[in-house]
This record gives structure tokens, sequence and C-alpha cells, in this order.
């Protein structure tokens, strides 16, 4: 049995999982959202930490032989190498803090030359800028730098240096922080004088698999951020392969194998096995897609979930479109200010509608990520879908007329941790079965107006975004 863990944004949790692929979930603890100021989350460093340790002892008791680690990408800290005490809390992947850094570093023209080294485009999204931040903010991570005593790094190097007393990240989410060159997967020495990093305070960088330390008498044997951990769970390994996981934000994959850059979508690092070379992926992300349901829920636009599993006929074909631009839009526009919105609303629009068209919304944006993907590579389908809003028939079937292209729903909810079980069983060298079933979906047909329309809603947040201050 291994003990999976995965710390993602809003909860951390741990499973067990046998050699067959059985999972049988220990504990589920969620954590605080803090939003300070506009703009900005944030997570209590040392929350996480005592609920990952919950998790490390729930395994132990349960008889795991090993724990492999997911994390949550690009959320990063500072603490102090000697007491362990982080100078101030974990800014988490959403926070936008940076935003005006971003603009100077654009203006600048700095932006081909971080997509040339990093792989990625200017955003406030990747580590990067955050890492600076705190070094530029905080008082007593300046002290502790001119001291020498100065750790920054991902929230998995963070929970590694507590745990096991090695200081290291792997490679995965060493990849999504836009300090790391993609071709050697070495820390950058300009990336990290461009943002304002002092190379000296970053982890070591591991394979994603291997003998990583251990606690409370458990190896650790694989270390890996949460969406790579679920594309290798749905057992795409091959090139072409691809999933996308629809929770918080909605987050696409496809295996490339070698390292395949285009633009607007985001080369990354899916997984490094101990010993053998990195195997590369292409990455895009919505950043709002269950955050966008759960946020209509709270203003009342539905009552039960089951209310919004079916409707006749598509709000997009009746002119109505929700843009989901609740934090901006990612991949592959990169447009932070873009807001949320509605268009086409009229005296007749009800909340329903209202709710399909936010639906169909997450679906169609999720479409431009996967036509971004397959402008540089064409995918081997299905695509794998899994994450709590496939629970929803409308959803899904709205999302594959979309793709115009099979998908594979998962009828396990749990990917992510049977990929970093296997992971992590790789890292003993054994091998974990990787159960692949699903119901396969066919795409109907949708009209290309449909499109358009949204592709016109979009842009029209785009430009409202483009007036707003700061
Ligand atoms: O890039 C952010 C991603 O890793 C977060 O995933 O599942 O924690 O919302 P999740």
């Amino acid at each position: 049995m291994i003990l999976a863990i995965d710390q993602g944004t809003t909860s951390t949790r741990a499973l067990m999982v046998s050699e067959t692929g059985q999972i049988t979930p220990l504990v589920s603890l969620p954590h605080g959202q803090h939003y300070p100021q506009p703009g900005w989350v944030e997570h209590d460093p040392a929350e996480l930490l005592r609920n990952i340790d919950t998790c490390i002892r729930a395994g132990a008791e349960a008889g795991a032989v090993a724990i492999g680690l997911a994390n949550q990408g690009e959320s990063c800290l500072g603490w102090d190498a000697r007491t362990g005490t982080p100078v101030g809390p974990v800014i988490v992947w959403q926070d936008a803090r940076t935003s005006d850094v971003i603009a100077g570093l654009e203006a600048a023209g700095a932006g081909d030359e971080v997509l040339q080294r990093a792989g990625l485009p200017l955003d406030p999204y990747f580590s990067a800028s955050k890492l600076g931040w705190i070094l530029r903010h905080v008082p007593e991570a300046q002290r502790l730098a001119s001291a020498g005593r100065l750790r920054l790094g991902t929230t998995d190097a963070w929970f590694r240096d507590r745990l096991t007393g090695r200081f290291e990240t792997d490679v995965t989410t060493a990849s999504r922080t836009s300090l790391m060159a993609l071709d050697s997967c070495t820390w950058d020495a300009e990336l990290c004088a461009l943002f304002g990093v002092p190379i000296e305070c970053l982890p070591r960088i591991t394979p994603t698999t291997g003998m990583l330390g251990g606690s409370h008498d458990l190896p650790l044997t694989a270390s890996v951020t949460d969406q790579q951990a679920a594309l290798y769970g749905h057992g795409g390994h091959r090139a072409g392969q691809a999933k996308i996981t629809f929770g918080t934000g909605a987050f696409a994959l496809a295996v490339t194998g070698p390292l395949v850059r285009a633009r607007g979508v985001l080369p990354t690092v899916a997984w490094q096995l101990d010993g053998a070379d990195p195997v590369y992926a292409l990455d895009g992300g919505v950043y709002a897609a269950a955050s966008a349901v759960n946020w209509a829920h709270g203003l009342g636009l539905f009552r039960d979930y089951d209310d919004i599993n079916r409707f006749d006929g598509r709000a997009i074909d009746r002119g109505l479109a929700f843009v989901p631009a609740l934090a901006g839009l990612a991949c592959p526009h990169w447009d932070r200010a873009a807001r949320g919105a509605w268009l086409g609303l009229g005296l007749d629009t009800g909340p329903r509608d209202m709710m399909q068209a936010l639906l169909e919304g997450v679906a169609l944006r999720t479409g431009e990520v996967i036509s971004a993907i397959e402008a540089a590579m064409p995918l081997d389908g299905p695509i794998a879908i899994d994450g709590g809003m496939t629970a929803n028939p409308y959803f899904c079937q709205f999302l594959t007329d979309v793709l115009g292209q099979d998908t594979r729903r998962s009828d396990e909810a749990e990917r992510t941790a049977l990929g970093t079980a296997a992971l992590a069983a790789q890292g003993m060298g054994l091998t974990l079965a990787l159960p692949t079933a699903g119901d396969v979906l066919q795409p109907k047909d949708f009209d290309e107006t449909g499109l358009a329309r949204f592709r016109a809603a979009r842009e029209a947040v785009s430009a409202f975004g483009a007036t707003l201050p700061g």
C-alpha cells in the first residue's frame, strides 16, 4: 500500500493505493483561503504542513510502505533555513499581486527571453515574480538573505525541507517557477537575476521519483505537481495522450515526450523517473472552472448541483454567453486584466440560463486551450477528463461537442492520487496497475457560429479589462 498525499489548492487528502490501483481514502483536511487584498490569495504554511503531517501519521498507522506527494504547482513561500520559520504566508498560484512587476518586465521587452529560457510567458501565475516580491517586500526575508539563511521555494520544497530534512524540489514543480531553464532542467542564473531571486536561496532540483528522504519512518519516493500526477494517473504516458482535470481551475496536459515549444501553451516537465530523461508535456489552464460554479452557487443562482445537470438546447445558440475570466484569462491569451461577464442578457434571462451559459463558458474556454495544444501537436484520443465538474452530464457532452472529438470520463475520481501512487511505486522499482476505465462520449454537431459568438464575447471582456485601472 502506498500513501498518496494530494496537497491541493483547497484541501490536503491522504489516500491509500494498493498495487492493483484500489483506493481507500484516509483523511481529507480543508485549509483556510485568505484574501487580504483584492487579487491576493494566501495559505498558512504551518496549517498545510500540519495537515501533511497528519496524513503521514494516518498512512503510517494504516500500513503504508512509501509516500507519494502531489503539490499545488507554483504556490510558494520563504523561510528561515535555521529555524524553519516562514517569513510570510504561502502566495498561492491564483495570486495576482505581482501584475505590475510583470507589466514592467513586459514593457522592458523581457517576454521573449523568459519564453526562450523558461518556456513560459510572463504572468503572475508562475512562482518567479512572487518569490521576487517576498524579497522586496518582507524585511525579515531581506535580513535572512543578508545572513545567508533565506530559503525560497514552492510548497513541495517547504514540505520536503521540514519533513525529510532535505531542501529539494522536484523537476516538474521547478518547471512551473519560470526560474528553471527548461531544456537543461537547472536553475537559470539570468532568469533568477531578472526576477530578483537569489539563486543560492533555491532548493536542489531532483527527479520526480527515487529515494527522496523520509518522514515518520516512511520513504518519500515521488514528489510531483498535482496536474502532472493526474496525467500519469490517467495512464497517458505516450506522446499525444491528454487529460483535462476540472478542479478549482481546468488544467489540460498532453504528453509530448521531447520538449516541444508552442506559443500560448506551456511546455512543462511531465515527470522524470529516477535515472531517466525528463518527459515533457504541453499544458494549458483556465483559472476558474469549479470555482466559477461555486461562486455562482454562493450568489444563489442555483440550489442543488443536480439542478444544473440537464438543459434543453444550448445557451450559446440562443445568444447567451459567459466568459469565465473571474481571475483573468490564462492560456492561450495570458490576459490578467480581463474579468468575467455574461453577454447577451435580456429581460427574459433567468438564473438557470445564466448557469447553463456558465457551464458552457468553461467548456468553450477549455476548447480554446485544446485548440492551442493541437496547433502544436496532434492528440491521440480519447481525451481523458476528470474532476468534480465531470459529474455533470450536460457539461461533459457540451465539452465533447466543443472539442469535436471523443472524451473518456474517468470513473475513478482520484486520478491525482493514482498517478502519485504509481510514481511512488516507480520510485521503489515497482509497478502499480492503472485502471483506465471510464465511459467514452462522442461529439455531436457543434455550430461554428457558437464558437465565433464565444470568441466575440471573450474579446469583449479583454477590451473592457484594458480600460480598468492597473
Ligand atoms: O497550477 C495550479 C494547479 O497545480 C492547482 O491544482 O488541483 O490544486 O487546484 P489544484
